[in-house]
């Protein structure tokens, strides 16, 4: 499986903190925004990795996560000249994807949750014969945000809708999304919404309407921040530093993922410690390998 990270938009609710500066470049708590994202990806073991920013943004991201040696994982790049909508994703990755299933990530998406690596791998078998998945959180007020409805009954989807004024439901769909390859040519056909956009949304009601759309809740478990205003950074930001301090275990820490799945092997983290020791995020990694066993898992 192929992932895709989509990191465009003009980030214009943040605004003056993005004029010159990608949105998802900037820091929740101590690390980029991006890293957040990209741990699920690592966490739901990919590791050939498209990720897609403006023209004026792109060398901003080669300039952070290069060609992925050092994490073990490849790194490509792709531009999206214009902020055409979500599933221009798969157009611009076509080739990327080649005839392979793929995840798409939202630049912008936290989560964390002690079981989503049990997550992403039940959905990952969830389309292993083909049809997409997706998740719904629970919100109370989702009309921000595409909006998955379940009969109660059977739990099956009923409907999605992207930011409905009236929504069926409280479960607003987050921006984490396995597709099997047919969503190159489904893309394709998405005619663009009333904001000008083409809408996530309406690739998952396609495949709805096929009779294969498979949806979760991803249940309390699990924590998912919206970081598209201050307010949401402040908040995701408050979160992982309150936990990272209280648990002495470090959020979406993408060095640490990657050796823990063993994409890099001691040597490896070392030398990403050491390029990093001066600061808290580079001692925790050394520290890592001064832990037994036990202590880290
Ligand atoms: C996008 C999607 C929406 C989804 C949200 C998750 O919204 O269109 O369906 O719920 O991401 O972050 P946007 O960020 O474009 O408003």
């Amino acid at each position: 499986m192929k992932g895709i990270i989509l990191a465009g938009g003009k980030g214009s609710r943040l605004y003056p903190s993005t004029i010159c500066v990608s949105k998802q470049l900037l820091p929740i708590y101590d690390k980029p925004l991006i890293y957040y994202p990209l741990s699920m990806l690592l966490l739901a073991k990919i590791r050939d990795i498209l990720i897609i920013s403006t023209p004026h943004d792109i060398d901003n991201y080669r300039k952070l996560l290069g060609d992925g040696s050092r994490i073990g994982v490849r790194f490509q790049y792709a531009v999206q000249d214009q902020p055409r909508g979500l599933a221009d994703a798969f157009v611009i990755g076509e080739e990327f994807i080649g005839d392979d299933s793929v995840c798409l990530v939202l630049g912008d998406n936290v989560f964390y949750g002690a079981a989503m690596s049990t997550i992403l791998q039940k959905a990952m078998n969830s389309i292993a014969n083909g049809g997409a998945a997706i998740f719904g959180c629970a919100m109370k007020d989702p009309r921000e945000f595409g909006v998955v409805e379940f009969d109660p009954a059977t739990g099956k989807v009923i409907s999605i809708e992207e930011k409905p004024k009236h929504p069926k439901s409280n479960y607003a769909v987050p921006g984490l999304y396995f597709y099997d390859n047919n969503v190159i040519e489904i893309a394709k056909l998405v005619r663009p919404s009333a904001r000008g956009e083409v809408e996530i949304s309406t690739v998952n009601d396609a495949y709805l309407r096929r009779n294969m759309l498979h949806a979760t809740v991803m249940g309390r478990g699990v924590t998912w921040f919206d970081t598209g205003s201050p307010k949401g950074m402040h908040k995701a930001s408050g979160f992982v530093k309150t936990i990272q301090e209280m648990q002495g275990f470090y959020i979406s820490c993408i060095e640490e993922i990657a050796w823990r799945k063993k994409f890099i092997d001691d040597a490896q983290l070392r030398k990403c410690g050491e390029e990093l020791k001066q600061t808290d995020y580079g001692q925790y990694l050394l520290s890592l390998l001064n832990k037994s066993e036990e202590e880290v898992n």
